[in-house]
């Protein structure tokens, strides 16, 4: 048994004065006092005086293990989800993908095995679809019965994408079980068109990026989404929102009627564009896609956080070493690896950013509660409440510390968060009830497992 005294606790009903005691990897009671004599076990008692306590904070949105067709990220299951822990982090939704010709279930197993015995926090998996035939389709129900319940597709990237009528019968698909699908939203066709013409052109720097993802492949790729989903009559998932041009054509949506999801990241909530002007080729860090935008894009996507448009904020965590796999790209941004990483760092930046201009009620909404109840594993996962898994994090918000390569558990040689003067961090974090973190730095414990939703 664990006990948890005298925190404040971010209940569902709302934060609360409270100890909290977990069992078995449960959490079996919250009460104003718990009283360690009462209970005759009782081996842990943490101390969360002058801390908020959550619910462990769920990344809706990561890739470890990924080979993008040239090389693997950095960060596999073990590190990755070490330093997930180390943030507070419990639980991530990574993307099983499938291959070209291959079966769901069998990116499902492949990905199973990446994960199993090396997370040291709970993971789900998106599936990413990216061959839909009459075989995919009928391999849905056993893919539920697997327990994976969201999707993922891509409007870009040629190696993954779907065209619009498959993407449209993959909707129609997943409707009957109401599954959720989250879309890259990028016009890949413009993409390409974009970055012939600059390479051609002898513009291969970093600084083309940018440019040939403009914010209006991603608005025109998130319409085009946003009518597929009214034809096919559901909910849709826009991640990594990046663009106020985005956002607009989201509200146009939503005030139509449509239930759109959306999902935005802390690299676009903090960094802007300038930073592909960098010195040198510093600026491959930071080639993500879609890019980062302007001041204003990010000023507008702030905005849309504190509103309450935002329904997520996750990393997409996609890791590659600046001296060695970003390099790769020196000659020809296009060849440079798309990804940064920021599955540790996601609950400081955020906490630290908005300060008081968020409740400790929304951030618990934006960082764990929402992706909860949006990929089915809600009130397991995502709620402090009797009987709910014991992913905990007791968050100290007085703690001072500077985010940095030197410090970080990514496996990585940088972070676009250098020098980052972060406010608050995670104290203690519980994995199914076992400590998986302390003060930012892991325990030995390995207690991730499988969420099947
Ligand atoms: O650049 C990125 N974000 N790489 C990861 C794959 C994706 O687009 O989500
Ligand atoms: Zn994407
Ligand atoms: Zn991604």
């Amino acid at each position: 048994m664990t006990i948890l005294q005298n925190g404040t606790l971010i209940t569902p009903a709302g934060p609360q004065r409270a100890d909290l005691l977990m069992d078995e990897g449960k959490i079996v009671q919250i009460a104003p006092h718990i009283d360690f004599l009462e209970c005759e076990d009782t081996d842990e008692i943490f101390d969360a005086s002058g801390c908020w306590v959550f619910p462990g904070f769920i990344d809706g949105h990561t890739h470890l293990d990924l080979n993008n067709g040239v090389m693997d990220t950095a960060d596999d299951f073990a590190s990755g989800t070490l330093a997930a822990a180390c943030g507070g982090t419990t639980t991530i939704c990574d993307f099983a993908t499938q291959d070209k010709g291959g079966t769901l279930m069998d990116a499902l197993a492949v990905w199973q095995n990446k994960a199993a015995g090396v997370s040291r926090c709970n993971y789900a998996f998106h599936m990413a679809i990216t061959d839909w035939n009459e075989r995919t389709k009928a391999e849905l129900g056993a893919l539920r019965a697997a327990g994976v319940t969201s999707f993922k597709a891509y409007f870009a990237y040629d190696a993954l994408r779907v065209r619009d009528d498959e993407l449209l019968d993959i909707l129609e698909a997943i409707k009957p079980f109401h599954g959720i699908i989250g879309v890259h939203c990028e016009n890949g066709d413009v993409v390409n068109a974009l970055q012939r013409k600059a390479v051609a052109a002898g513009r291969t720097g970093v600084e083309n990026h940018p440019v040939t993802r403009p914010a209006e492949v991603e608005a025109e790729a998130i319409d085009r989404l946003c009518w597929l989903g009214r034809m096919a009559g559901i909910p849709v998932h826009v991640v990594h929102l990046s663009t106020a041009l985005g956002l607009e054509v989201i509200r146009t949506a939503r005030r139509r009627g449509q239930t759109v999801y959306a999902e935005t990241c802390p690299q676009y909530l903090l960094l802007d564009e300038s930073r592909y002007h960098l010195d040198g080729f510093e600026g491959a860090k930071y080639v993500m896609s879609p890019p980062l935008r302007s001041p204003h894009d990010v000023a507008a996507l702030r905005r849309a956080v504190e509103n309450g448009e935002i329904d997520t904020i996750s990393t997409d965590h996609c890791s590659f070493r600046f001296a060695d796999q970003k390099a790769y790209g020196k000659e020809d941004f296009t060849k440079i690896p798309n990804g940064a990483p920021g599955i540790e760092h996601r609950p400081a930046l955020m906490f630290t950013s908005f300060g008081s201009d968020l409740t400790a009620m929304q951030l618990c909404e934006l960082l764990s509660t929402n992706a909860a109840k949006l990929f089915g594993m809600y009130p397991r996962k995502g709620a402090l409440a009797e009987g709910s898994d014991a992913d905990v994090v007791v968050w100290d918000p007085e703690a001072r510390w500077s985010i940095s390569a030197e410090n970080q558990h990514q496996a990585v040689d940088y972070t676009p968060f250098e020098g980052f003067a972060a406010v608050g961090r995670a104290k203690y974090v519980f994995v199914n009830g076992t400590l998986a973190a302390e003060n930012g730095e892991p325990t030995a414990a390995i207690a991730g497992q499988y969420v099947a939703r």
